[in-house]
C-alpha cells in the first residue's frame, strides 16, 4: 500500500515539476524577447546633457520621443546612431575624432540605420527607392517612412494614403499592400496562437524562433519595392507558414493532453487519499 502512496505522490511531483521547467523556459524565453523591453539602457552623458534646461528648445524633445522608442526598449540609445562617446562628456558631442558623426545627410541614412538593419539596407538599395535616392535625390529614406526617434514596430499599415502620395499615386503603393497582405495576416494569426499557447504554459520557443525568422525575412521584402519579387516569393512563405501552422496545432493538441492527464492524476490523487483516510481509521 505505502508504495503505492509512494508512487502516486512521485507522479504528481513529477507533473508539477515539468510544468515549472516549462514555464522557466518560457519565461527565459519571454524575456529575453526583443520586442518585449528589457530596459537596458544606460543614459550616458548625451541624455544628460540633451535633456538639461539650456539645450535648444527644438532639441528637447528628442530624448522625450527616443524613450518611446523600440529602440530604447532594446538598449539602442544615442550614440549607436551618431557615435560620440556616451562617458565623456568633453568628447561626446561635436568632436569627430570621438566618432561623433552627427546629423546625417539625407542620403547618408540608410548607411546609418544599416549599420545594424543590414539585410533591409541590401534590399532597399537594390530597389526603386534606393536607386532613387542615390541618383537624384528623391527617394525616401528610412526616416521617411519610420521616423527617426519614435520609432516603433513597423506593420504594413505604414503604407498608407499620407504617406505614399507624397511623392507618386497612392495607386502604385496600394498593389504593394495588397501583394503583402495575405502573408502579413496569416503572420499576425500565427503571432496571436503562440501568444495564446504561451500564456496556457505549452513549449513554444522553436516555433516562435521559425516565425520570428520567417516574419523578419519577409518584411525586408517589402523594402525592393518590386511587386513581382514579392509575388513570387508568396509561394515559398506560404510553404513555410503552412509547417508551422502544422506544428502550432500539434502543440494545441498536446497542451488539452496534458491538461486532461493533470486532471486525471489530481482524481486519482484524491481518491487515494480518502482510501487511505478509511483504511486507517479502520481497526
Ligand atoms: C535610431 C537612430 C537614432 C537614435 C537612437 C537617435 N537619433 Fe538623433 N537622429 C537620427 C537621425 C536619422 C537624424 C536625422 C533625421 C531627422 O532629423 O529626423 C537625427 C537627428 C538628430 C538631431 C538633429 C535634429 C535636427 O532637427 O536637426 C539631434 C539633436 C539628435 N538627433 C539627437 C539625438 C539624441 C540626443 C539621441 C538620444 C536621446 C538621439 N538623437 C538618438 C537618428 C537617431
Ligand atoms: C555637454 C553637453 C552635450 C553633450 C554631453 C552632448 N551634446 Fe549633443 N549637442 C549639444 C548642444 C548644445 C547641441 C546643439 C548645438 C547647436 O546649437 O546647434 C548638440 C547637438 C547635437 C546634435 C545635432 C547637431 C549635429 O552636430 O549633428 C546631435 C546629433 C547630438 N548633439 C548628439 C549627441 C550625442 C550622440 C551625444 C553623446 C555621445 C551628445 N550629443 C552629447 C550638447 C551636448
Ligand atoms: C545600433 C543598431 C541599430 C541602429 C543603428 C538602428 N537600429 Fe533599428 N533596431 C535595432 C534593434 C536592436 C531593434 C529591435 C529588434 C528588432 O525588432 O529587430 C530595432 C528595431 C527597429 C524597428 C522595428 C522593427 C520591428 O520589429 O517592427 C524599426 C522600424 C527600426 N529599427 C528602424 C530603424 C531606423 C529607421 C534606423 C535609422 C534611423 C535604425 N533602425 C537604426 C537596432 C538598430
Ligand atoms: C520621398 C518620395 C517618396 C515617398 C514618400 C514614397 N515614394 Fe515610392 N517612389 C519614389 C520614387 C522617386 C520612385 C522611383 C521613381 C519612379 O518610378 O517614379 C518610387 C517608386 C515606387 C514604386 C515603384 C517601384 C518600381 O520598381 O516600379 C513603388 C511600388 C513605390 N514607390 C511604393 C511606395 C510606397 C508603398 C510608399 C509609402 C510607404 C512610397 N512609395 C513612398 C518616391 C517616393
Ligand atoms: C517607403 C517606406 C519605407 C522606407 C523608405 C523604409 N521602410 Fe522599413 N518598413 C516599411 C514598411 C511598410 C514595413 C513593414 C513591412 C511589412 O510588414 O511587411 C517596414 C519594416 C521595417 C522593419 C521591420 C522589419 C523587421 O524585419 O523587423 C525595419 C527594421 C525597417 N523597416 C527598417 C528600415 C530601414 C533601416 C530603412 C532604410 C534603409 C527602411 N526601413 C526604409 C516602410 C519603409
Amino acid at each position: 500500500m505505502r508504495s503505492k502512496v509512494i508512487l502516486v505522490i512521485t507522479m504528481l511531483m513529477m507533473a508539477s515539476l515539468s510544468h515549472a521547467d516549462y514555464k522557466d523556459v518560457f519565461e527565459r524565453e519571454f524575456v529575453h524577447k526583443p520586442w518585449v523591453g528589457a530596459r537596458l539602457v544606460e543614459e550616458g552623458v548625451c541624455v544628460d546633457c540633451h535633456t538639461a534646461e539650456d539645450m535648444r528648445e527644438d532639441y528637447l524633445t528628442i530624448p522625450q520621443e527616443w524613450k518611446r522608442s523600440i529602440h530604447f526598449d532594446n538598449g539602442v540609445s544615442c550614440h549607436d546612431c551618431h557615435g560620440g562617446d556616451p562617458d565623456d562628456a568633453a568628447v561626446s558631442c561635436g568632436t569627430p575624432h570621438s566618432g561623433f558623426v552627427g546629423t546625417p545627410e539625407h542620403i547618408g541614412i540608410p548607411d546609418m540605420c544599416g549599420k545594424c538593419h543590414i539585410g533591409i539596407k541590401d534590399s532597399f538599395n537594390s530597389g526603386g527607392h534606393g536607386k532613387a535616392l542615390k541618383t537624384t535625390g528623391e527617394g525616401p529614406n528610412c526616416v521617411t517612412c519610420h521616423g527617426s526617434h519614435a520609432i516603433q514596430k513597423a506593420n504594413i499599415d505604414i503604407i498608407n494614403q499620407v504617406q505614399c502620395q507624397k511623392c507618386h499615386s497612392y495607386e502604385r503603393a496600394k498593389i504593394m499592400k495588397q501583394a503583402l497582405f495575405m502573408t502579413e495576416k496569416r503572420i499576425g494569426d500565427l503571432e496571436d496562437s503562440i501568444i495564446e499557447l504561451k500564456n496556457a504554459g505549452a513549449s513554444t520557443e522553436e516555433e516562435e524562433r521559425a516565425l520570428f525568422r520567417t516574419h523578419a525575412e519577409f518584411r525586408t521584402l517589402f523594402h525592393s519595392i518590386d511587386v513581382n519579387l514579392v509575388k513570387n516569393r508568396t509561394d515559398e512563405f506560404t510553404k513555410k507558414l503552412d509547417e508551422l501552422e502544422t506544428a502550432i496545432a500539434s502543440i494545441y493538441d498536446d497542451l488539452t493532453f496534458r491538461r486532461n492527464f493533470s486532471g486525471f492524476l489530481l482524481l486519482l490523487f484524491a481518491s487515494m487519499s480518502v482510501i487511505i483516510y478509511i483504511r486507517q481509521k479502520r481497526p
